[in-house]
This record gives structure tokens, sequence and C-alpha cells, in this order.
């Protein structure tokens, strides 16, 4: 059955204290609106509107980055979740097939949830997911009758009785698109709050002879962010859901705890991350790659056999070929570097082309930056860079050249050539035992004229 996605994300969000749209606030490096489209991936839905209000378009724009085809559509005012979702008739009003809505601020439904919801409507004309909550506090209530979903109340509509019910809305709904808006247009704002609530519709659609029901999930699935505490909270859950995934899959994490995922990582089978590494956005690492202790990598690609760190850190654009070893304190920013090529210690390599094989000493500067435009240095295959060689881009060397420690590169250096770019050393005979005598005779002077 084809599906169409409603995701709710016009909310200001108030209780998080601050400028950014809820749902661009971050899980995982990820805004909450893309975890929301994510869970929804699952049910590869045919079409996407995001109903937008707050920041309507700072969020647009991220749920265009998450994909490009989606619609978004403008709740100027935040009349109730009814009201946002009707906001979506116009694009979907002749949709054939089911719409789905879930909230952007609601980022770990699951897929089996959602695959559920899809098999009960085979029963029910309106799906409602709901949960057991440990403390119901002011969630709408679900009144059943066996599996039957006869209506929502809302907390500040509820009588007692009606509080005392433990069964809660997520708010997350499925129904038939075009049954879905014929009842909306039913759904009035005589309640609590004056709002039109989408809690309205199982009564409505019962009310026009068709059936309605409940699917249920745990209760950690249908958690809403609503402050920086719930956010912080909900980082910790993923964090650990991601560091179990790795694991599940064959990746060894010394100290699992301690490592920090992004939504988008990906780590190979038999890959080792050492304690303390951090994985910004967009980082793959291949099988059998190592990441020592405390690097910090994004926006980059390690292939197998690869050891990166200790204290390392790969910035975006960084892409290491096989049995690569980068070392401590070695910052790459947009570098390639081809099959074993190594820059074991203390070095700044970006804008870069390294060949396979070569060595890049100690201290190594690729000075790339001439505080206007960035420029490239392409270092070819088994080249030796001596250490503390400063390579000022625009630069090239040649396959099997090399460079003496010190060295200031300023021009390209042809393949097989050694390049000496520092001054010529002198010897002074016996000239060092003089100098301390002297320097030994100022401080005794200087010791005395000082009592
Ligand atoms: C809603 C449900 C409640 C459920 C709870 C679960 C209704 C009437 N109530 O209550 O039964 O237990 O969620 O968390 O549906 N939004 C808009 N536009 C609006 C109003 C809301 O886009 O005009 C979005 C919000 O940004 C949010 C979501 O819809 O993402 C839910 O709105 P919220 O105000 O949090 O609803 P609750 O009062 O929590
Ligand atoms: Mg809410």
């Amino acid at each position: 059955m084809a599906t169409a996605l409603i995701l709710l994300a016009a909310g200001k969000g108030t209780r998080m204290q601050s400028e950014l749209p809820k749902v661009l606030h971050e899980i995982g490096n990820a805004p909450l609106l893309h975890h929301a489209m994510m869970s929804a991936a699952s049910i590869a839905p045919e079409r996407q509107v995001i109903v937008a209000g707050h920041g309507a378009e700072e969020v647009a724009a991220a749920a265009r980055v998450y994909d490009a085809d989606v619609d978004v559509v403008l709740q100027t005012e935040q009349l109730g979740t009814a009201h946002a979702v009707d906001q979506a008739r116009n694009v979907l009003e002749d949709f054939d097939g089911d719409a789905l809505v879930l909230y952007g601020d609601t980022p770990f439904i699951q897929p089996e949830t959602l695959e559920a919801m899809r098999a009960a409507r085979a029963k029910h004309a309106v799906v409602v997911l709901g949960f057991e909550a440990a403390d119901p506090a002011r969630y709408g209530r679900l009144v059943t009758q066996g599996d039957t979903l006869e209506r929502i109340v809302e907390y500040k509509d509820a009588s007692e009785q009606e509080r005392a019910i433990t069964l809660c809305n997520s708010g997350v709904i499925a129904a038939d698109c075009k049954t879905l808006f014929k009842l909306l247009a039913e759904v009035g704002n005589d309640n609590a709050a004056g709002e039109y609530y989408l809690t309205d519709i199982p009564a409505l659609a019962r009310a026009a002879g068709l059936s309605a029901g409940v699917v249920r999930c745990s209760e950690a699935e249908t958690l809403g962010i609503n402050s920086r505490a719930e956010l912080a909270q909900a980082e910790a859950i993923f964090q650990s859901r991601m560091r179990r995934n790795a694991l599940d899959t064959g990746v060894a994490l010394q100290s699992p705890d301690t490592v920090h995922f992004s939504a988008d990582t990906v780590l190979g089978r038999d890959c080792v991350i050492e304690p303390n590494v951090v994985f910004g956005p967009g980082v793959t690492v291949e099988t059998g790659a190592r990441i020592r202790a405390f690097s910090h990598l994004e926006g980059c690609h390690v292939a197998r056999g690869a050891i990166v760190g200790p204290y390392a850190r790969l910035r975006p654009g960084t892409e290491l070929s096989e049995d690569v070893k980068i070392g401590n304190f070695v910052e790459l920013k947009n570098a390639t570097l081809a099959e074993g090529a190594k820059v074991n210690h203390l070095s700044y390599i970006g804008d870069a082309k390294i060949g396979a094989a070569s060595n890049v000493g100690a201290g190594t500067i690729t000075c790339n930056y001439d505080g206007v435009l960035k420029h490239q240095t392409e270092i070819g295959a088994r080249v030796f860079v001596g250490s503390n060689t400063m390579l000022v881009a625009p630069v090239k060397l040649g396959d099997d050249a090399m460079t003496a420690s010190g060295s200031v590169i300023t021009r390209d250096v042809p393949a097989t050539d050694l390049a000496l770019a520092r001054a010529r050393q002198e010897n002074k005979t016996g000239l060092a035992v003089k100098l301390f005598e002297k320097l030994k005779a100022i401080k005794e002077k200087r010791q005395k004229d000082s009592i």
C-alpha cells in the first residue's frame, strides 16, 4: 500500500529556550527532523509532507537536505494537531493510499512499529499508536473496548475516571488519506484548549461507521523532545543504541561508553575502536581498520587496514586508502592518501594528495592558505618528506623525490630529486666552550652585584 508521510513540525518548542526551531536540534549530529524522516523511510513513503511553522524556512531547508523531493506546507498559526495535518490537504487530497502522521520531535519510532500499524490497517480504518505510560501525566488517554479504540480524550478534557487510564496516545496515526481529510473537515475546536485536535479522528471515524484500533509500542519509542534535558537524555539513548549496533555487527569497541557516534557513522566488521573516539557526521571506516584513542573524525573515509591515531584529527574530505598510517597529533583536511602512505607525527596536511608508500616526516606542514586562497600540494609515490618540511602550496613533489629536514619548499621538486631548502650549516672550531665560559662569567657577575 502506498503511504504519504505527514510530519508535524510547526511547533515552537518554547521549552528548548532556543532561537533554533525545535526539530532542528540534533541527536547524533542529525536534526530531530531527519530522525523522524529516517523512521518513516522504513516504509518507503511515496510522498513526504512537512508541516512547518516556526522557523519554516530553516525547517524546509533542512528537510530538503534529507530529501530534495519533500513538500513543505506552512501552518502560519498553530491551532492544533488536526489543523496542522489539514495544511497538507492541498498536496495530498487526491493521494491514493494511506496517510501516516508522525511528529518531527519524536525521533525513535521503530520500523517494526510502523510495519505493525500498516498490518493493523487491514482491520481498522484508523490506527493509532499507543503506549503504556509509567507516568501518564498530560498525555491523551486511549479509551478502548477490546482491541477497538472508541475515542481519545485529551488530559485537559478528561474525567477523573479517564485520567486513570494508563494507555496513552503517542500522536502517531494512520488512515486512508482521503478518509482522513474527510474526517478532518468535521473536527471542531470546542474543547478545553480551544484547539483542533487530531485526537478527535477515531471517534469521528466510528461515528461514520468505520473502525479504529490501537497498536502498542514501548514508551521509549514515543519519547518526544521538549527541553534541553530531554534532548540530552535522548542523545544518551541514541548513543547506547549506536554502540550496541556496532558491537552486534562485529565492531570491537574497547570502551563502548566513551565512543561518540553520528547517526550516519558506518563501521565495518572487525574495526577496532579504542577509547574516547568521536565520529562526527559522514564517516565510513572499512573492515579491519583501527582508530586509536582520542581521535576525532568527520566527513572522511578510512579504508581497510588503515591505522589512525592516537590523537589524530581527520577533517572533511579526508580519504585514506588501505594500510595508511596516521599517527599522533596529525590533522588532515581535504587530503587523499594512497595505499601505505604514512604521516606519523605532528603534521598538518590540507588540500593535498599523497602517493602510495610515501612517508611524511614529523612536523611537516602543507602551507595551503595564503590568507585569501587555498592551494594544492601534490606528492607522488614513494616520496620521503623530511621532518619539519614546509610545503608552500601550490607545489608538487614527483615520484621518489626527497626533501631535506627543515626545508621550506616553494618550488616543484622533480621526480627522484632531493630538495634542500635551508641555510647551509657552519661549524666554528672550539667556539662552544668559549661561549659557555663567557656566559657563566656574566651570570656570576650578576649574582655578585645583587648581594
Ligand atoms: C499531543 C496529543 C496527545 C498525545 C501527545 C503525545 C493532540 C490534540 N494531542 O498532545 O494526545 O498524548 O501529543 O506527545 O493531538 N504541532 C503542529 N501544529 C500545531 C500543533 C502541534 O505542528 O498547531 C506539532 C508540534 O510541533 C508537535 C506535535 O504537533 O511536534 C504535537 O503537538 P503538541 O503541542 O506537543 O501536542 P501535545 O499537547 O503534546
Ligand atoms: Mg507534546
